[in-house]
């Protein structure tokens, strides 16, 4: 089974062909990090435009590198599910072309759900139940993985997502776009218990994660030393933030598998890259004698290959798409 997977969603334009669920036959990401780093941020017009231009040079690629033709293929996937909606509109009005002039299934596929994926392509002995942390630009999430196409949502956040944490916090220290990756390599040269950062309080919910008292926290830190002329050391304000936001992360996770009886769990995301989070949940998962899966590093980010995997197990399952399919800004994982 050969299924090709489009993603649009924020500022990569990325397409991947994928044999029988796990083994990526070709993988093409054009970033336009570039591009928004001049803007602190993505642009979305931007990032539409530029999908617009790359997409179909992309797609081109991903079927070139991996010797297949459009007639190979069993299915035509696509990411029609969170995101930027100018973004997303691109890849879903380009898969479904594609998909009606050369007579494939199109299969839609929800973003978060391709992150989750990722895992199964660096883990072939995986497979669900397990609980997955999902913690991205945009998301952060906690999820009952049922099966290979069925979520439960067990926690979310209620503000920023960790990744938007990163981000901001980067932002306020001088960092370039996109700051996550600049927080973790400044956190190697500095001390984790340096600055002591609030874990905020969630009422309600346990599980349910808060990121914006601590992202304001840190700019108030900084303001405070700028104020007085204080030259603050900012590999110590970035281990120390590294090491709250992979505490927060590891804590609720490590309590929702213990609540809910999971004893396999999983990383998925932008934000997976991270070193500090990596150690810190798989410490957590050994010291309780938990099984753990996280994506190789190139996977953790946008990439073509995720959707083409949750593609094909979409594709398996039945869920595919008319032409009458349009592109979500935001739908949960609980109603694809
Ligand atoms: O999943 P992703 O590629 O895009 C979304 O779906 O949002 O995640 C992007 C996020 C950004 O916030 C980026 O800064 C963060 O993942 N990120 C990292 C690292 N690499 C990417 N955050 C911390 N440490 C990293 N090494
Ligand atoms: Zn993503």
């Amino acid at each position: 089974m050969l299924i090709l997977g489009i993603e649009s969603s924020c500022d990569e334009t990325a397409a991947s062909v994928v044999k029988d669920c796990r083994t990526i036959c070709s993988s093409v990401i054009s970033t336009q990090i570039e591009e928004h780093k001049k803007y602190g941020g993505v642009v979305p017009e931007i990032a539409s435009r530029r999908h617009c231009e790359n997409i179909l040079g992309v797609v081109r690629k991903a079927l070139g590198d991996a010797d297949v033709t459009l007639a190979d293929l069993d299915g035509i996937a696509v990411t029609y599910a969170p995101g930027l909606i100018g973004a997303l509109l691109v890849g879903v009005s380009f898969a479904k072309a594609l998909a009606m002039s050369c007579g494939k299934p199109l299969v839609p596929v929800h973003h978060l759900a391709g992150h989750i994926a990722a895992n199964y392509l660096t883990h072939p002995q995986l497979e669900p139940p397990y609980l997955c942390l999902i913690a991205s630009g945009g998301h952060s999430h906690i999820v009952e993985v049922l099966d290979y196409t069925k979520f439960r949502v067990v926690g979310r956040t209620r503000d920023d997502a960790a990744g938007e944490c990163f981000d901001k916090c980067a932002r306020a220290m001088g960092f370039p776009y996109p700051g996550g990756v600049h927080i973790d390599k400044a956190s190697a040269e500095g001390d984790p218990k340096a600055f002591k950062l609030p874990h905020p309080a969630v009422a309600g919910n346990e599980f349910d994660f808060s990121f914006s008292g601590l992202k304001t926290n840190v700019i108030n830190t900084l303001h405070n030393a700028e104020q007085k002329g204080i030259e603050l050391n900012r590999s110590d304000l970035a281990a120390s933030l590294q090491y709250t936001i992979a505490g927060i992360l590891t804590d609720k996770t490590m309590a929702a598998a213990e609540a809910l009886g999971y004893k396999k769990i999983a990383l998925a995301g932008g934000v997976a890259a991270n070193s500090g989070v990596r150690a810190a949940l798989s410490a957590a998962c050994q010291k309780r004698g938990f099984e753990f899966y996280m994506p190789e590093k190139p996977l953790c980010g946008d990439n073509g290959a995720m959707i083409a995997c949750q593609g094909s197990y979409n594709f398996l399952a039945g869920i595919t798409a008319d032409e009458s399919l349009n592109a979500m800004a935001t739908l949960s994982m609980e109603d694809i």
